[in-house]
């Protein structure tokens, strides 16, 4: 059925097909990426069709409950903005309009150290809000260290400090189009040259920027360093593997994210959701467990909370809904928190406690 002009986006792939044709090439290459032959990103889809439902029947789903707690404060549902770079590609409110958007739906919303707006700005936009800052370290640790009192001082709530990026990623087709960001575009939390990040010719200039600004050397001995350093919580993002998890909870953080960084960094690494529950099972309740990748359907977020997640970052989605702006933002939170309102329904599931692991049959176990 041919949609009418003006009518809302059905689903989130409509607001992605929508948004695909607006973009800059350049913008539209470097959302959509995954690394090289981008099988994790296709993975990370593919592995929630591989799971399916037990619903239950007969159950009183006449008020549903859908809110969770994660350090210490209420979230609506189990949704959160994950950190995404340079989010003026897509609009020129950049993430100004998806902290307003977050904040009007009660959404917690992850800032990127690579924002194209400000850390004080974003705060200025939807003052009061929920936020978490998304670290990058860089060699120069002074710089760290002033992101980090930056956050503090403006009312963020958490530090998440992404752990799968020492290096870029090989995304090709930012190579081919030499990645560099537009005239009147920075990387806002950073000083003068460093905050164009710009190409050479030879390559993709973000690519370029990892390499000589990320530091590649920070390890475990870092992380309980800089989790002592903070008075915020420390969030690890990017964790795969049960025995990582592990380290990240001794070494003082208070969370744990299992991403592949929506297949833009190693490819062929395993699909997020099939990485949760070894994670669930080692981090065993003492911190919660955050996961991200291809969320795009409202049983997607009810997959992934059977399988012991205790909230879900949604990624690509609110760049697509940006493309329209705050209230493009809004859209997409509008319709994936009635998916998940639906699913949790169907289901037979009145609240976040009713969502139990044998909800899910998951191929690997
Ligand atoms: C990201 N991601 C990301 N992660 C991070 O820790 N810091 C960052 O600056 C960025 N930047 C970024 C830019 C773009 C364009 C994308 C698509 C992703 C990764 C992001 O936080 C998240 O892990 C994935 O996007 C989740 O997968 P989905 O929801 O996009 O499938
Ligand atoms: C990305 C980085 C900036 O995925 O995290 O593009």
């Amino acid at each position: 059925m041919a949609v009418l002009e003006g009518d809302p986006a059905i689903n989130l792939a409509e607001v992605e097909a929508r948004a695909l044709g607006r973009l800059t090439p350049l913008a539209r290459d470097y959302y959509a990426s995954g690394a090289t032959d981008e099988i994790t990103l296709r993975w990370n889809r593919e592995a929630y069709a591989r799971i399916a439902v037990r619903p239950r029947a007969l159950v009183d789903v006449s008020a549903r409950d859908l809110s969770t707690t994660i350090l210490g404060r209420r979230h609506p549902w189990s949704v959160i903005v994950a950190p995404t770079a340079f989010q003026r590609l897509a609009h020129p409110d950049g993430e100004a309009a998806v902290a307003r958007a977050a904040a009007a739906a009660g959404v917690t919303m992850t800032l990127s150290t690579l924002a194209s707006t400000s850390i004080e700005d974003v705060a200025a936009a939807a003052p009061g809000a929920p936020r978490w800052f998304q670290l990058y370290v860089f060699r120069d640790r002074a710089l760290t260290a002033a992101l980090v009192a930056r956050a503090e001082a403006a009312g963020y709530e958490a530090i998440v400090l992404t752990v799968d990026a020492p290096l870029l990623g090989r995304r090709e087709r930012d190579a081919r189009n030499r990645f560099a960001l537009p005239e009147g575009m920075t990387a806002a939390n950073l000083a003068d040259a460093l905050a164009r990040v710009s190409s050479d010719g030879r390559d993709s200039g973000l690519f370029q920027f990892f390499a000589s600004q990320i530091d590649p050397g920070f390890t475990w001995a870092d992380l309980a360093t800089l989790c002592s350093s903070t008075r915020l919580p420390v969030l690890v993002k990017g964790v795969l593997r049960a025995d990582d998890a592990t380290r990240a909870i001794e070494a003082g953080a208070r969370g744990v994210i299992v991403s592949n960084h929506g297949g833009r960094q190693l490819d062929t690494a395993i699909a997020s959701i099939d990485a949760l529950p070894e994670v669930v099972e080692a981090v065993a309740g003492r911190a919660p467990v955050l996961v991200d990748g291809g969320i795009r359907r409202g049983t997607d977020i009810l997959k992934a909370l059977a399988l012991g997640a205790d909230a879900v970052l949604l990624g690509r989605p609110i760049l697509w809904g940006l493309v329209d702006g705050e209230a493009g933002v809004r859209h997409v939170l509008q319709l994936l928190h009635a998916e998940f309102d639906l699913a949790m329904a169907l289901a037979g599931c009145a609240s976040r406690a009713a969502v139990t692991r044998d909800l899910v049959v998951w191929p690997r176990g």
